[in-house]
């Protein structure tokens, strides 16, 4: 079956919008079905509903779930076919709380039905759904105003709802927007055209289905191909896996490598162990380069010139679709997973969150699920990838949590921000080694965490102290301090002081840089940032201690007064009253002050560093 004549759509609406009902209906009267799903289908009707009438919503309920609740839960996707055309729907979820499946499901659609119910009108539920539809690039949208039979198949009801939907769609200018009132349950409109609305002159549903033309979406003829496996099976061998993801490449064709921009000719081409002439878009192929070049998963082998769609950067801006529980957090790291390339990454601001209803944009640092915003990213290095707008393939990507590695969000990319692939890392002959050399000692940073009045700055301050006195090279960057300098503009937000650890870590680690022990005394609460200071510092050079003396102790010394102030509601999210602290899961070394001496406490870091081979 040619590609072309396959259509990919999705179903969306609210949970009684009769979605499934619909679906079901024109895999019926089209007579889709094989004939022991039909029969189940009477057999199940029968035992399931008084008049003995058929539930067409049952022929979706690919789940058990959804037949005990009465709702969809996860995205099914079902193939039919007509004499013109072939088929594949994703039904997906009404409720808010399946966003995900949603995204899922649009992800892989070119158009989408949205289901309205004629007696309610446009409800949030469906503007919601439309606007997510638009972010996941889908541009043909069909509005089906269902239940028409309940209002009489009055044409006022629905002209109503015509307008109302022709002005939230002016916003994602659809390529082809089509509203027809139907009814699933009586079978207007759906297969054939109702006798029931001669006010309506429209094809019915599945006539508009097998009609319309989706194929200007292919959005370049140009190849590339996103390197999913370098293959080197024997020294004689090197080969780059992956799927053609546009155009088509022939031997003897000169391609590129990106991000290196490295050029060669392509000298062999395998799909499935025979050689090939060329390869065109969607095949799994290995190609083989006739010059040694720099590539490795996550490279993208592309025929465009320098001023094509792909471009290589480490920063740009992105609209996400929030999908976890875990709220998204500015200055937090993730991991990005775009095309075949999965690096680290951090949001470095949240600029907006869009009002899904309305499209506002509304000044938020923090997004929680479902949520839509848009902000602004940095991954660790340049990257292959393009705006959205011009290749959904390589500007589409999803963000992980390097904690539960759960899928936190899906993103399209929105503008690039060039200058940093301009940038270029300058290598200095008086080095990190160099000057750990002339130190004599090895350059590492001793992160303390752990509550206010834990006794951080007092443990770091004596261990400086000894350290100094055995004539090392060390620097205390402490926590109040640099919030009264660097970090001036940092409050105790949870972006805050995401923002206010990773300019610690930077620092830190240019300090290691220069050859100085560094000794840091952050409460710095939340694990993923501690984990992200690891990562910017150097898992090598890192060294975590644990202050673990209990809440109660840090409470009752209260040397600062602030343990009292925030119990009397005068400080809010203080850290331990009204903020979390987590405590570290693996931490280098754990010092109790309330239970040993500050000699004590120095003397057995200072033995512990010895047995990392630190001293
Ligand atoms: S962190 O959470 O961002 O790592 P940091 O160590 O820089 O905190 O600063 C903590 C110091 O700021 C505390 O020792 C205390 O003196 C002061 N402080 C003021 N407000 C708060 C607050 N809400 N929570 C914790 N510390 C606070």
């Amino acid at each position: 079956m040619a590609t072309e004549n396959l259509l990919k759509f999705i179903t969306c609406g609210s949970v009684d919008d009769g979605k499934s009902t619909l679906i079901g209906h024109l895999l019926y009267d089209a007579k889709l079905l094989f004939a022991d799903q039909e029969n189940a289908l009477l057999l199940d009707s029968k035992a399931g509903s008084a008049d003995g009438k058929i539930d067409y919503s049952l022929l979706l309920d690919g789940l058990m779930a959804e037949r005990e609740q009465g709702i969809t839960i996860d995205v099914a996707y079902r193939f039919f076919t007509t004499k013109h055309r072939s088929f594949i729907v994703a039904d997906t979820p009404g409720h808010e709380e399946y966003t995900r499946n949603m995204a899922v499901g649009a992800s892989f659609a070119q158009l989408a039905i949205l289901l309205v119910d004629a007696r309610q009108g446009l409800l949030t539920q469906s503007r919601r759904h439309a606007r997510i539809c638009a972010l996941m690039g889908i541009r043909h949208f069909v509005f089906a105003v269902n239940k028409m039979d309940l209002l009489g198949y009055q044409k006022n009801a629905f002209a109503k709802i015509y307008e109302d939907i022709c002005h939230l769609m002016t916003e994602f200018q659809p390529k082809s927007l089509y509203i027809l009132p139907v009814s699933a349950t009586a079978g207007d409109n759906v297969t054939e055209r109702s006798s029931q609305m001669s006010w309506f002159t429209g094809p019915s549903l599945l006539e508009y289905l097998e009609t319309v033309d989706v194929s200007e979406d292919v959005q370049t003829q140009d190849f590339f191909l996103p390197v999913q496996r370098v293959a080197r099976p024997d020294l004689s061998f090197r080969g780059f896996a992956g799927e053609v993801a546009s155009g088509q490449v022939a031997k003897g064709d000169l391609i590129r490598v990106l991000p290196s921009g490295e050029e060669a000719r392509v000298s062999r081409i395998l799909c499935l162990d025979q050689d090939r002439d060329t390869a065109s878009r969607g095949e799994a192929v290995t190609l083989c380069l006739d010059t040694e070049v720099d590539v490795s998963r996550g490279c993208v082998l592309s025929a465009q010139k320098t001023d094509g769609f792909l471009s290589i950067a480490s920063c740009f801006l992105a609209k996400v679709l929030w999908m976890d529980d875990v709220p998204l957090i500015a200055g937090r790291g993730y991991y990005l997973k775009l095309g075949t390339r999965m690096v680290p990454c951090s949001v470095l601001h949240v600029i907006s969150r869009i009002d899904v209803v309305s499209g506002d944009r509304i000044d938020a640092s923090e997004i929680v699920k479902n949520e839509i915003a848009v902000c602004e990213i940095l991954a660790a290095e340049p990257i292959v990838l393009s705006r959205f707008a011009d290749n959904q393939e390589m500007g589409r990507f999803i963000l992980i949590d390097r904690i539960s590695n759960q899928t936190s969000c899906c993103g399209m990319v929105d503008a690039i921000r060039t200058g940093q692939e301009n940038l270029t890392w300058q290598k200095t002959d008086v080095d990190r080694k160099a000057r750990e050399q002339r130190n004599e000692q090895k350059a590492i940073t001793l992160w303390f965490t752990g509550l206010s009045g834990s006794g951080k700055s007092t443990v770091a301050n004596a261990l400086e102290k000894r350290l100094f006195a055995l004539g090392k090279h060390t620097m205390l960057l402490d926590g109040d301090n640099i919030r009264m300098g660097l970090n001036k503009d940092l409050g105790f937000s949870k972006a805050d002081r995401s923002e206010n650890i990773r300019r610690l870590a930077e620092v830190a680690k240019l300090m290691n840089d220069a050859g100085l022990i560094v000794l840091t005394a952050f409460i710095s609460p939340l694990v993923a940032d501690r984990r992200s200071a690891r990562e910017i510092v150097g898992d090598d050079s890192f060294f975590e201690v644990y202050i673990s003396t209990p809440l109660e102790e840090c409470e009752r010394r209260d040397i600062k007064g602030l343990y009292k102030k925030a119990r009397e509601g005068k400080i809010a999210r203080f850290t331990g009253i009204s903020s979390p602290y987590e405590v570290p899961e693996d931490p280098q070394c754990v010092i109790d002050t309330s239970q040993a001496s500050l000699e004590e406490c120095v003397d057995h870091l200072v033995a512990e560093l010895e047995r990392h081979g630190f001293l």
